[in-house]
């Protein structure tokens, strides 16, 4: 695993909207580079980086296919807390080259939620499956939306939200957790480990805890984001405000070899 820790929230964007930006201009096959997105505060900042990258000419969207991670079961595109409406707020909109056509994001009023999720595997396994997959995690190291004790091997599918995540996410929902959809639809922990790559987001001092699980705990369902540690290529892009659980030692330990990549 690597752990590139930077100063800030805005360093770590940067970061990673370069290494995604430099994958993306490295791909010289003519089949599609495959993209896997979060939704989040914790992207947007790297979205926004993209978007004034694409527009300066310096990345193109126009041969990437993008796959996102979860969705709200029972919300419409149309509700402003919806990820296809975040998406394409915060970031598709503002692309200049991104087709609609190679945007997949789970349908959340699907009548039929497992034909929907086996169908969103099958679609990812036609393109050869996913080159990079950026994500984010919860306080409670959830990855997408693979709550603690969800298997480490899940594919997609129907997710049932814990409480704690209802409340952590009803600050979008008018601060009532009732009003925060009690289901998801959501790629699986083994959806994203079978990605070449997995580039995870992790900032603030309440993701302390999650980023030391990721990192220094043991694998175990109850931290589904602690899979990454199986994953060969597994990047963790994170801030100093998120490092407060970790142990100097392994601080230090990052921080040196990351020195190093750079000299
Ligand atoms: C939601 C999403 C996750 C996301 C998490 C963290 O629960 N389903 O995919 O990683 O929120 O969000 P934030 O980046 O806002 O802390």
């Amino acid at each position: 695993m690597r752990v590139v820790i930077q100063e800030n929230y805005e360093n770590m964007s940067k970061w990673a909207a370069n290494y995604i930006a430099g994958k993306i201009n490295a791909h010289k096959e003519a089949r599609p580079f495959v993209l896997g997105l979060p939704t989040g505060s914790s992207p947007i900042g790297v979205y926004k980086e993209l978007i004034a990258m694409n527009r300066a000419g310096k990345v193109s969207f126009a041969n990437v296919v993008t796959f996102n991670m979860d969705e709200y079961l029972g919300l419409p595109k149309t509700h402003d807390q919806s990820y296809w409406y975040f998406m394409h707020d915060n970031f598709f909109d503002h692309l200049v080259d991104m087709k609609a056509e190679n945007i997949n994001i789970l349908n959340g009023m699907t009548d039929d939620p497992e034909g929907e999720c086996r169908r969103y595997e099958e679609k990812i396994a036609s393109y050869g499956g996913i080159d990079l997959f950026m994500g984010g995690i919860g306080v409670d190291g959830h990855l997408a939306f693979n709550e603690p004790f969800t298997s480490l091997s899940s594919r997609t599918g129907v997710r049932d939200l814990t409480t704690d995540t209802r409340i952590v996410n009803s600050r979008f929902f008018g601060n009532d957790p009732e009003k925060v959809p009690a289901q998801a639809l959501s790629v699986g922990i083994g959806t994203v480990t079978d990605s070449k790559e997995v580039l995870v987001l992790i900032s603030g001092h309440n993701k302390a805890r999650a980023l030391a699980a990721t990192v220094e705990g043991s694998v175990s369902q109850k931290w589904t984001c602690s899979a990454l540690q199986m994953h060969n290529g597994a990047i963790i892009a994170c801030d100093e405000a998120a490092c407060g659980e970790l142990t100097v030692d392994t601080y230090k330990y990052f921080l040196d070899i990351e020195r190093k990549e750079r000299l």
